[in-house]
């Protein structure tokens, strides 16, 4: 019996992804994308997969599809989209038909910890997902299971220092609920699953000058003046949080043996 914490879609889409909280990320990050970095880190950690045209994708958690529009349209892939929020799911899906790629990729709602597809897939991606997933021992098995021999994964995410942390810090956590572990748990998480070749790097220092550029296009951002102060505030937390060592990011790429 598994007893560990689960993340809801009602959770999520009542809390971080409400729609307009969706919109307000998204005119930080750049159009279609809710990640560190926007479409030109997708677009680097894409390319570095170095995948044949035509190979099959799943992108976990894939939000507003930004990702997956520039896997089917710039590197010629196939790609699947699972995500909770069906806030999320909605916008994603109106993107999918204003870009004309629905016959590249496809999207569906899912929680990536009910996966139940076995070899299907070239490579699986995620950008900054699975911060919101407690049991990472069960999502590195599902992914494991969905992946073809010769698979790659690829993934950012929100990783953390070891512990103690600032009280500040362990409230930002629980109130977003997410969980957190080290690049050095991670990287136990995934070898676990079976994955081999694993590159765990801690990234910390990119995600600290992509906050700043991120702030500054907050200054630039048509909205009322609390909501911009509030925004930033948040975004130079982040860095606080990141330069105190409590708050990381972690890139992360691994592969399933043939
Ligand atoms: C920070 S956003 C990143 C979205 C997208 N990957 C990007 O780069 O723009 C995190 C996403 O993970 C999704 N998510 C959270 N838990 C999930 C789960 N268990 N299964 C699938 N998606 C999940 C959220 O709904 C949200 O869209």
């Amino acid at each position: 019996m598994n007893d560990q914490p689960r993340v809801t879609q009602d959770f999520l889409d009542s809390s971080q992804y409400l729609e307009s909280s969706i919109l307000q990320y998204e005119s930080i990050y750049g159009e279609d994308f809710v990640s560190p970095g926007g479409r030109e880190v997708a677009s680097e950690l894409i390319a570095s997969m170095e995948l044949d045209p035509g190979s099959r994708v799943l992108d976990v958690g894939c939000g507003l599809g930004g990702s997956a529009f520039l896997m089917a349209r710039d590197f010629d892939l196939q790609v699947d989209g699972i995500d909770l929020s069906r806030n999320m799911l909605a916008l994603a899906e109106q993107k999918l038909t204003a870009n004309g790629l629905s016959d590249r990729v496809r999207l569906q709602w899912a929680d990536c910890l009910e996966l139940d597809c076995c070899a299907q897939y070239d490579a699986i991606y995620s950008r900054d997902v699975f911060l919101h997933i407690a049991d990472k021992a069960r999502l590195f098995e599902r992914l494991y299971a969905a992946m073809r021999p010769g698979g790659r994964l690829l993934f950012t995410d929100y990783c953390c220092g070891a512990k103690p942390w600032s009280d500040e810090f362990d409230e930002y956590v629980q109130e977003r609920g997410y969980s957190l572990c080290t690049t050095d748990e991670y990287a136990r998480y995934i070898a676990n699953a079976g994955f081999e070749k694993i590159c765990a790097q801690d990234e910390t220092e990119r995600f600290i000058n992509l906050l700043q550029a991120e702030e500054a296009r907050i200054e630039l951002i048509p909205m009322p003046e609390t909501a911009r102060q509030k925004m930033k505030l948040n975004w130079q937390k982040k860095v606080q949080r990141a330069r105190a060592g409590d708050q990381r990011w972690g890139l992360f790429s691994a592969l399933k043996a043939v």
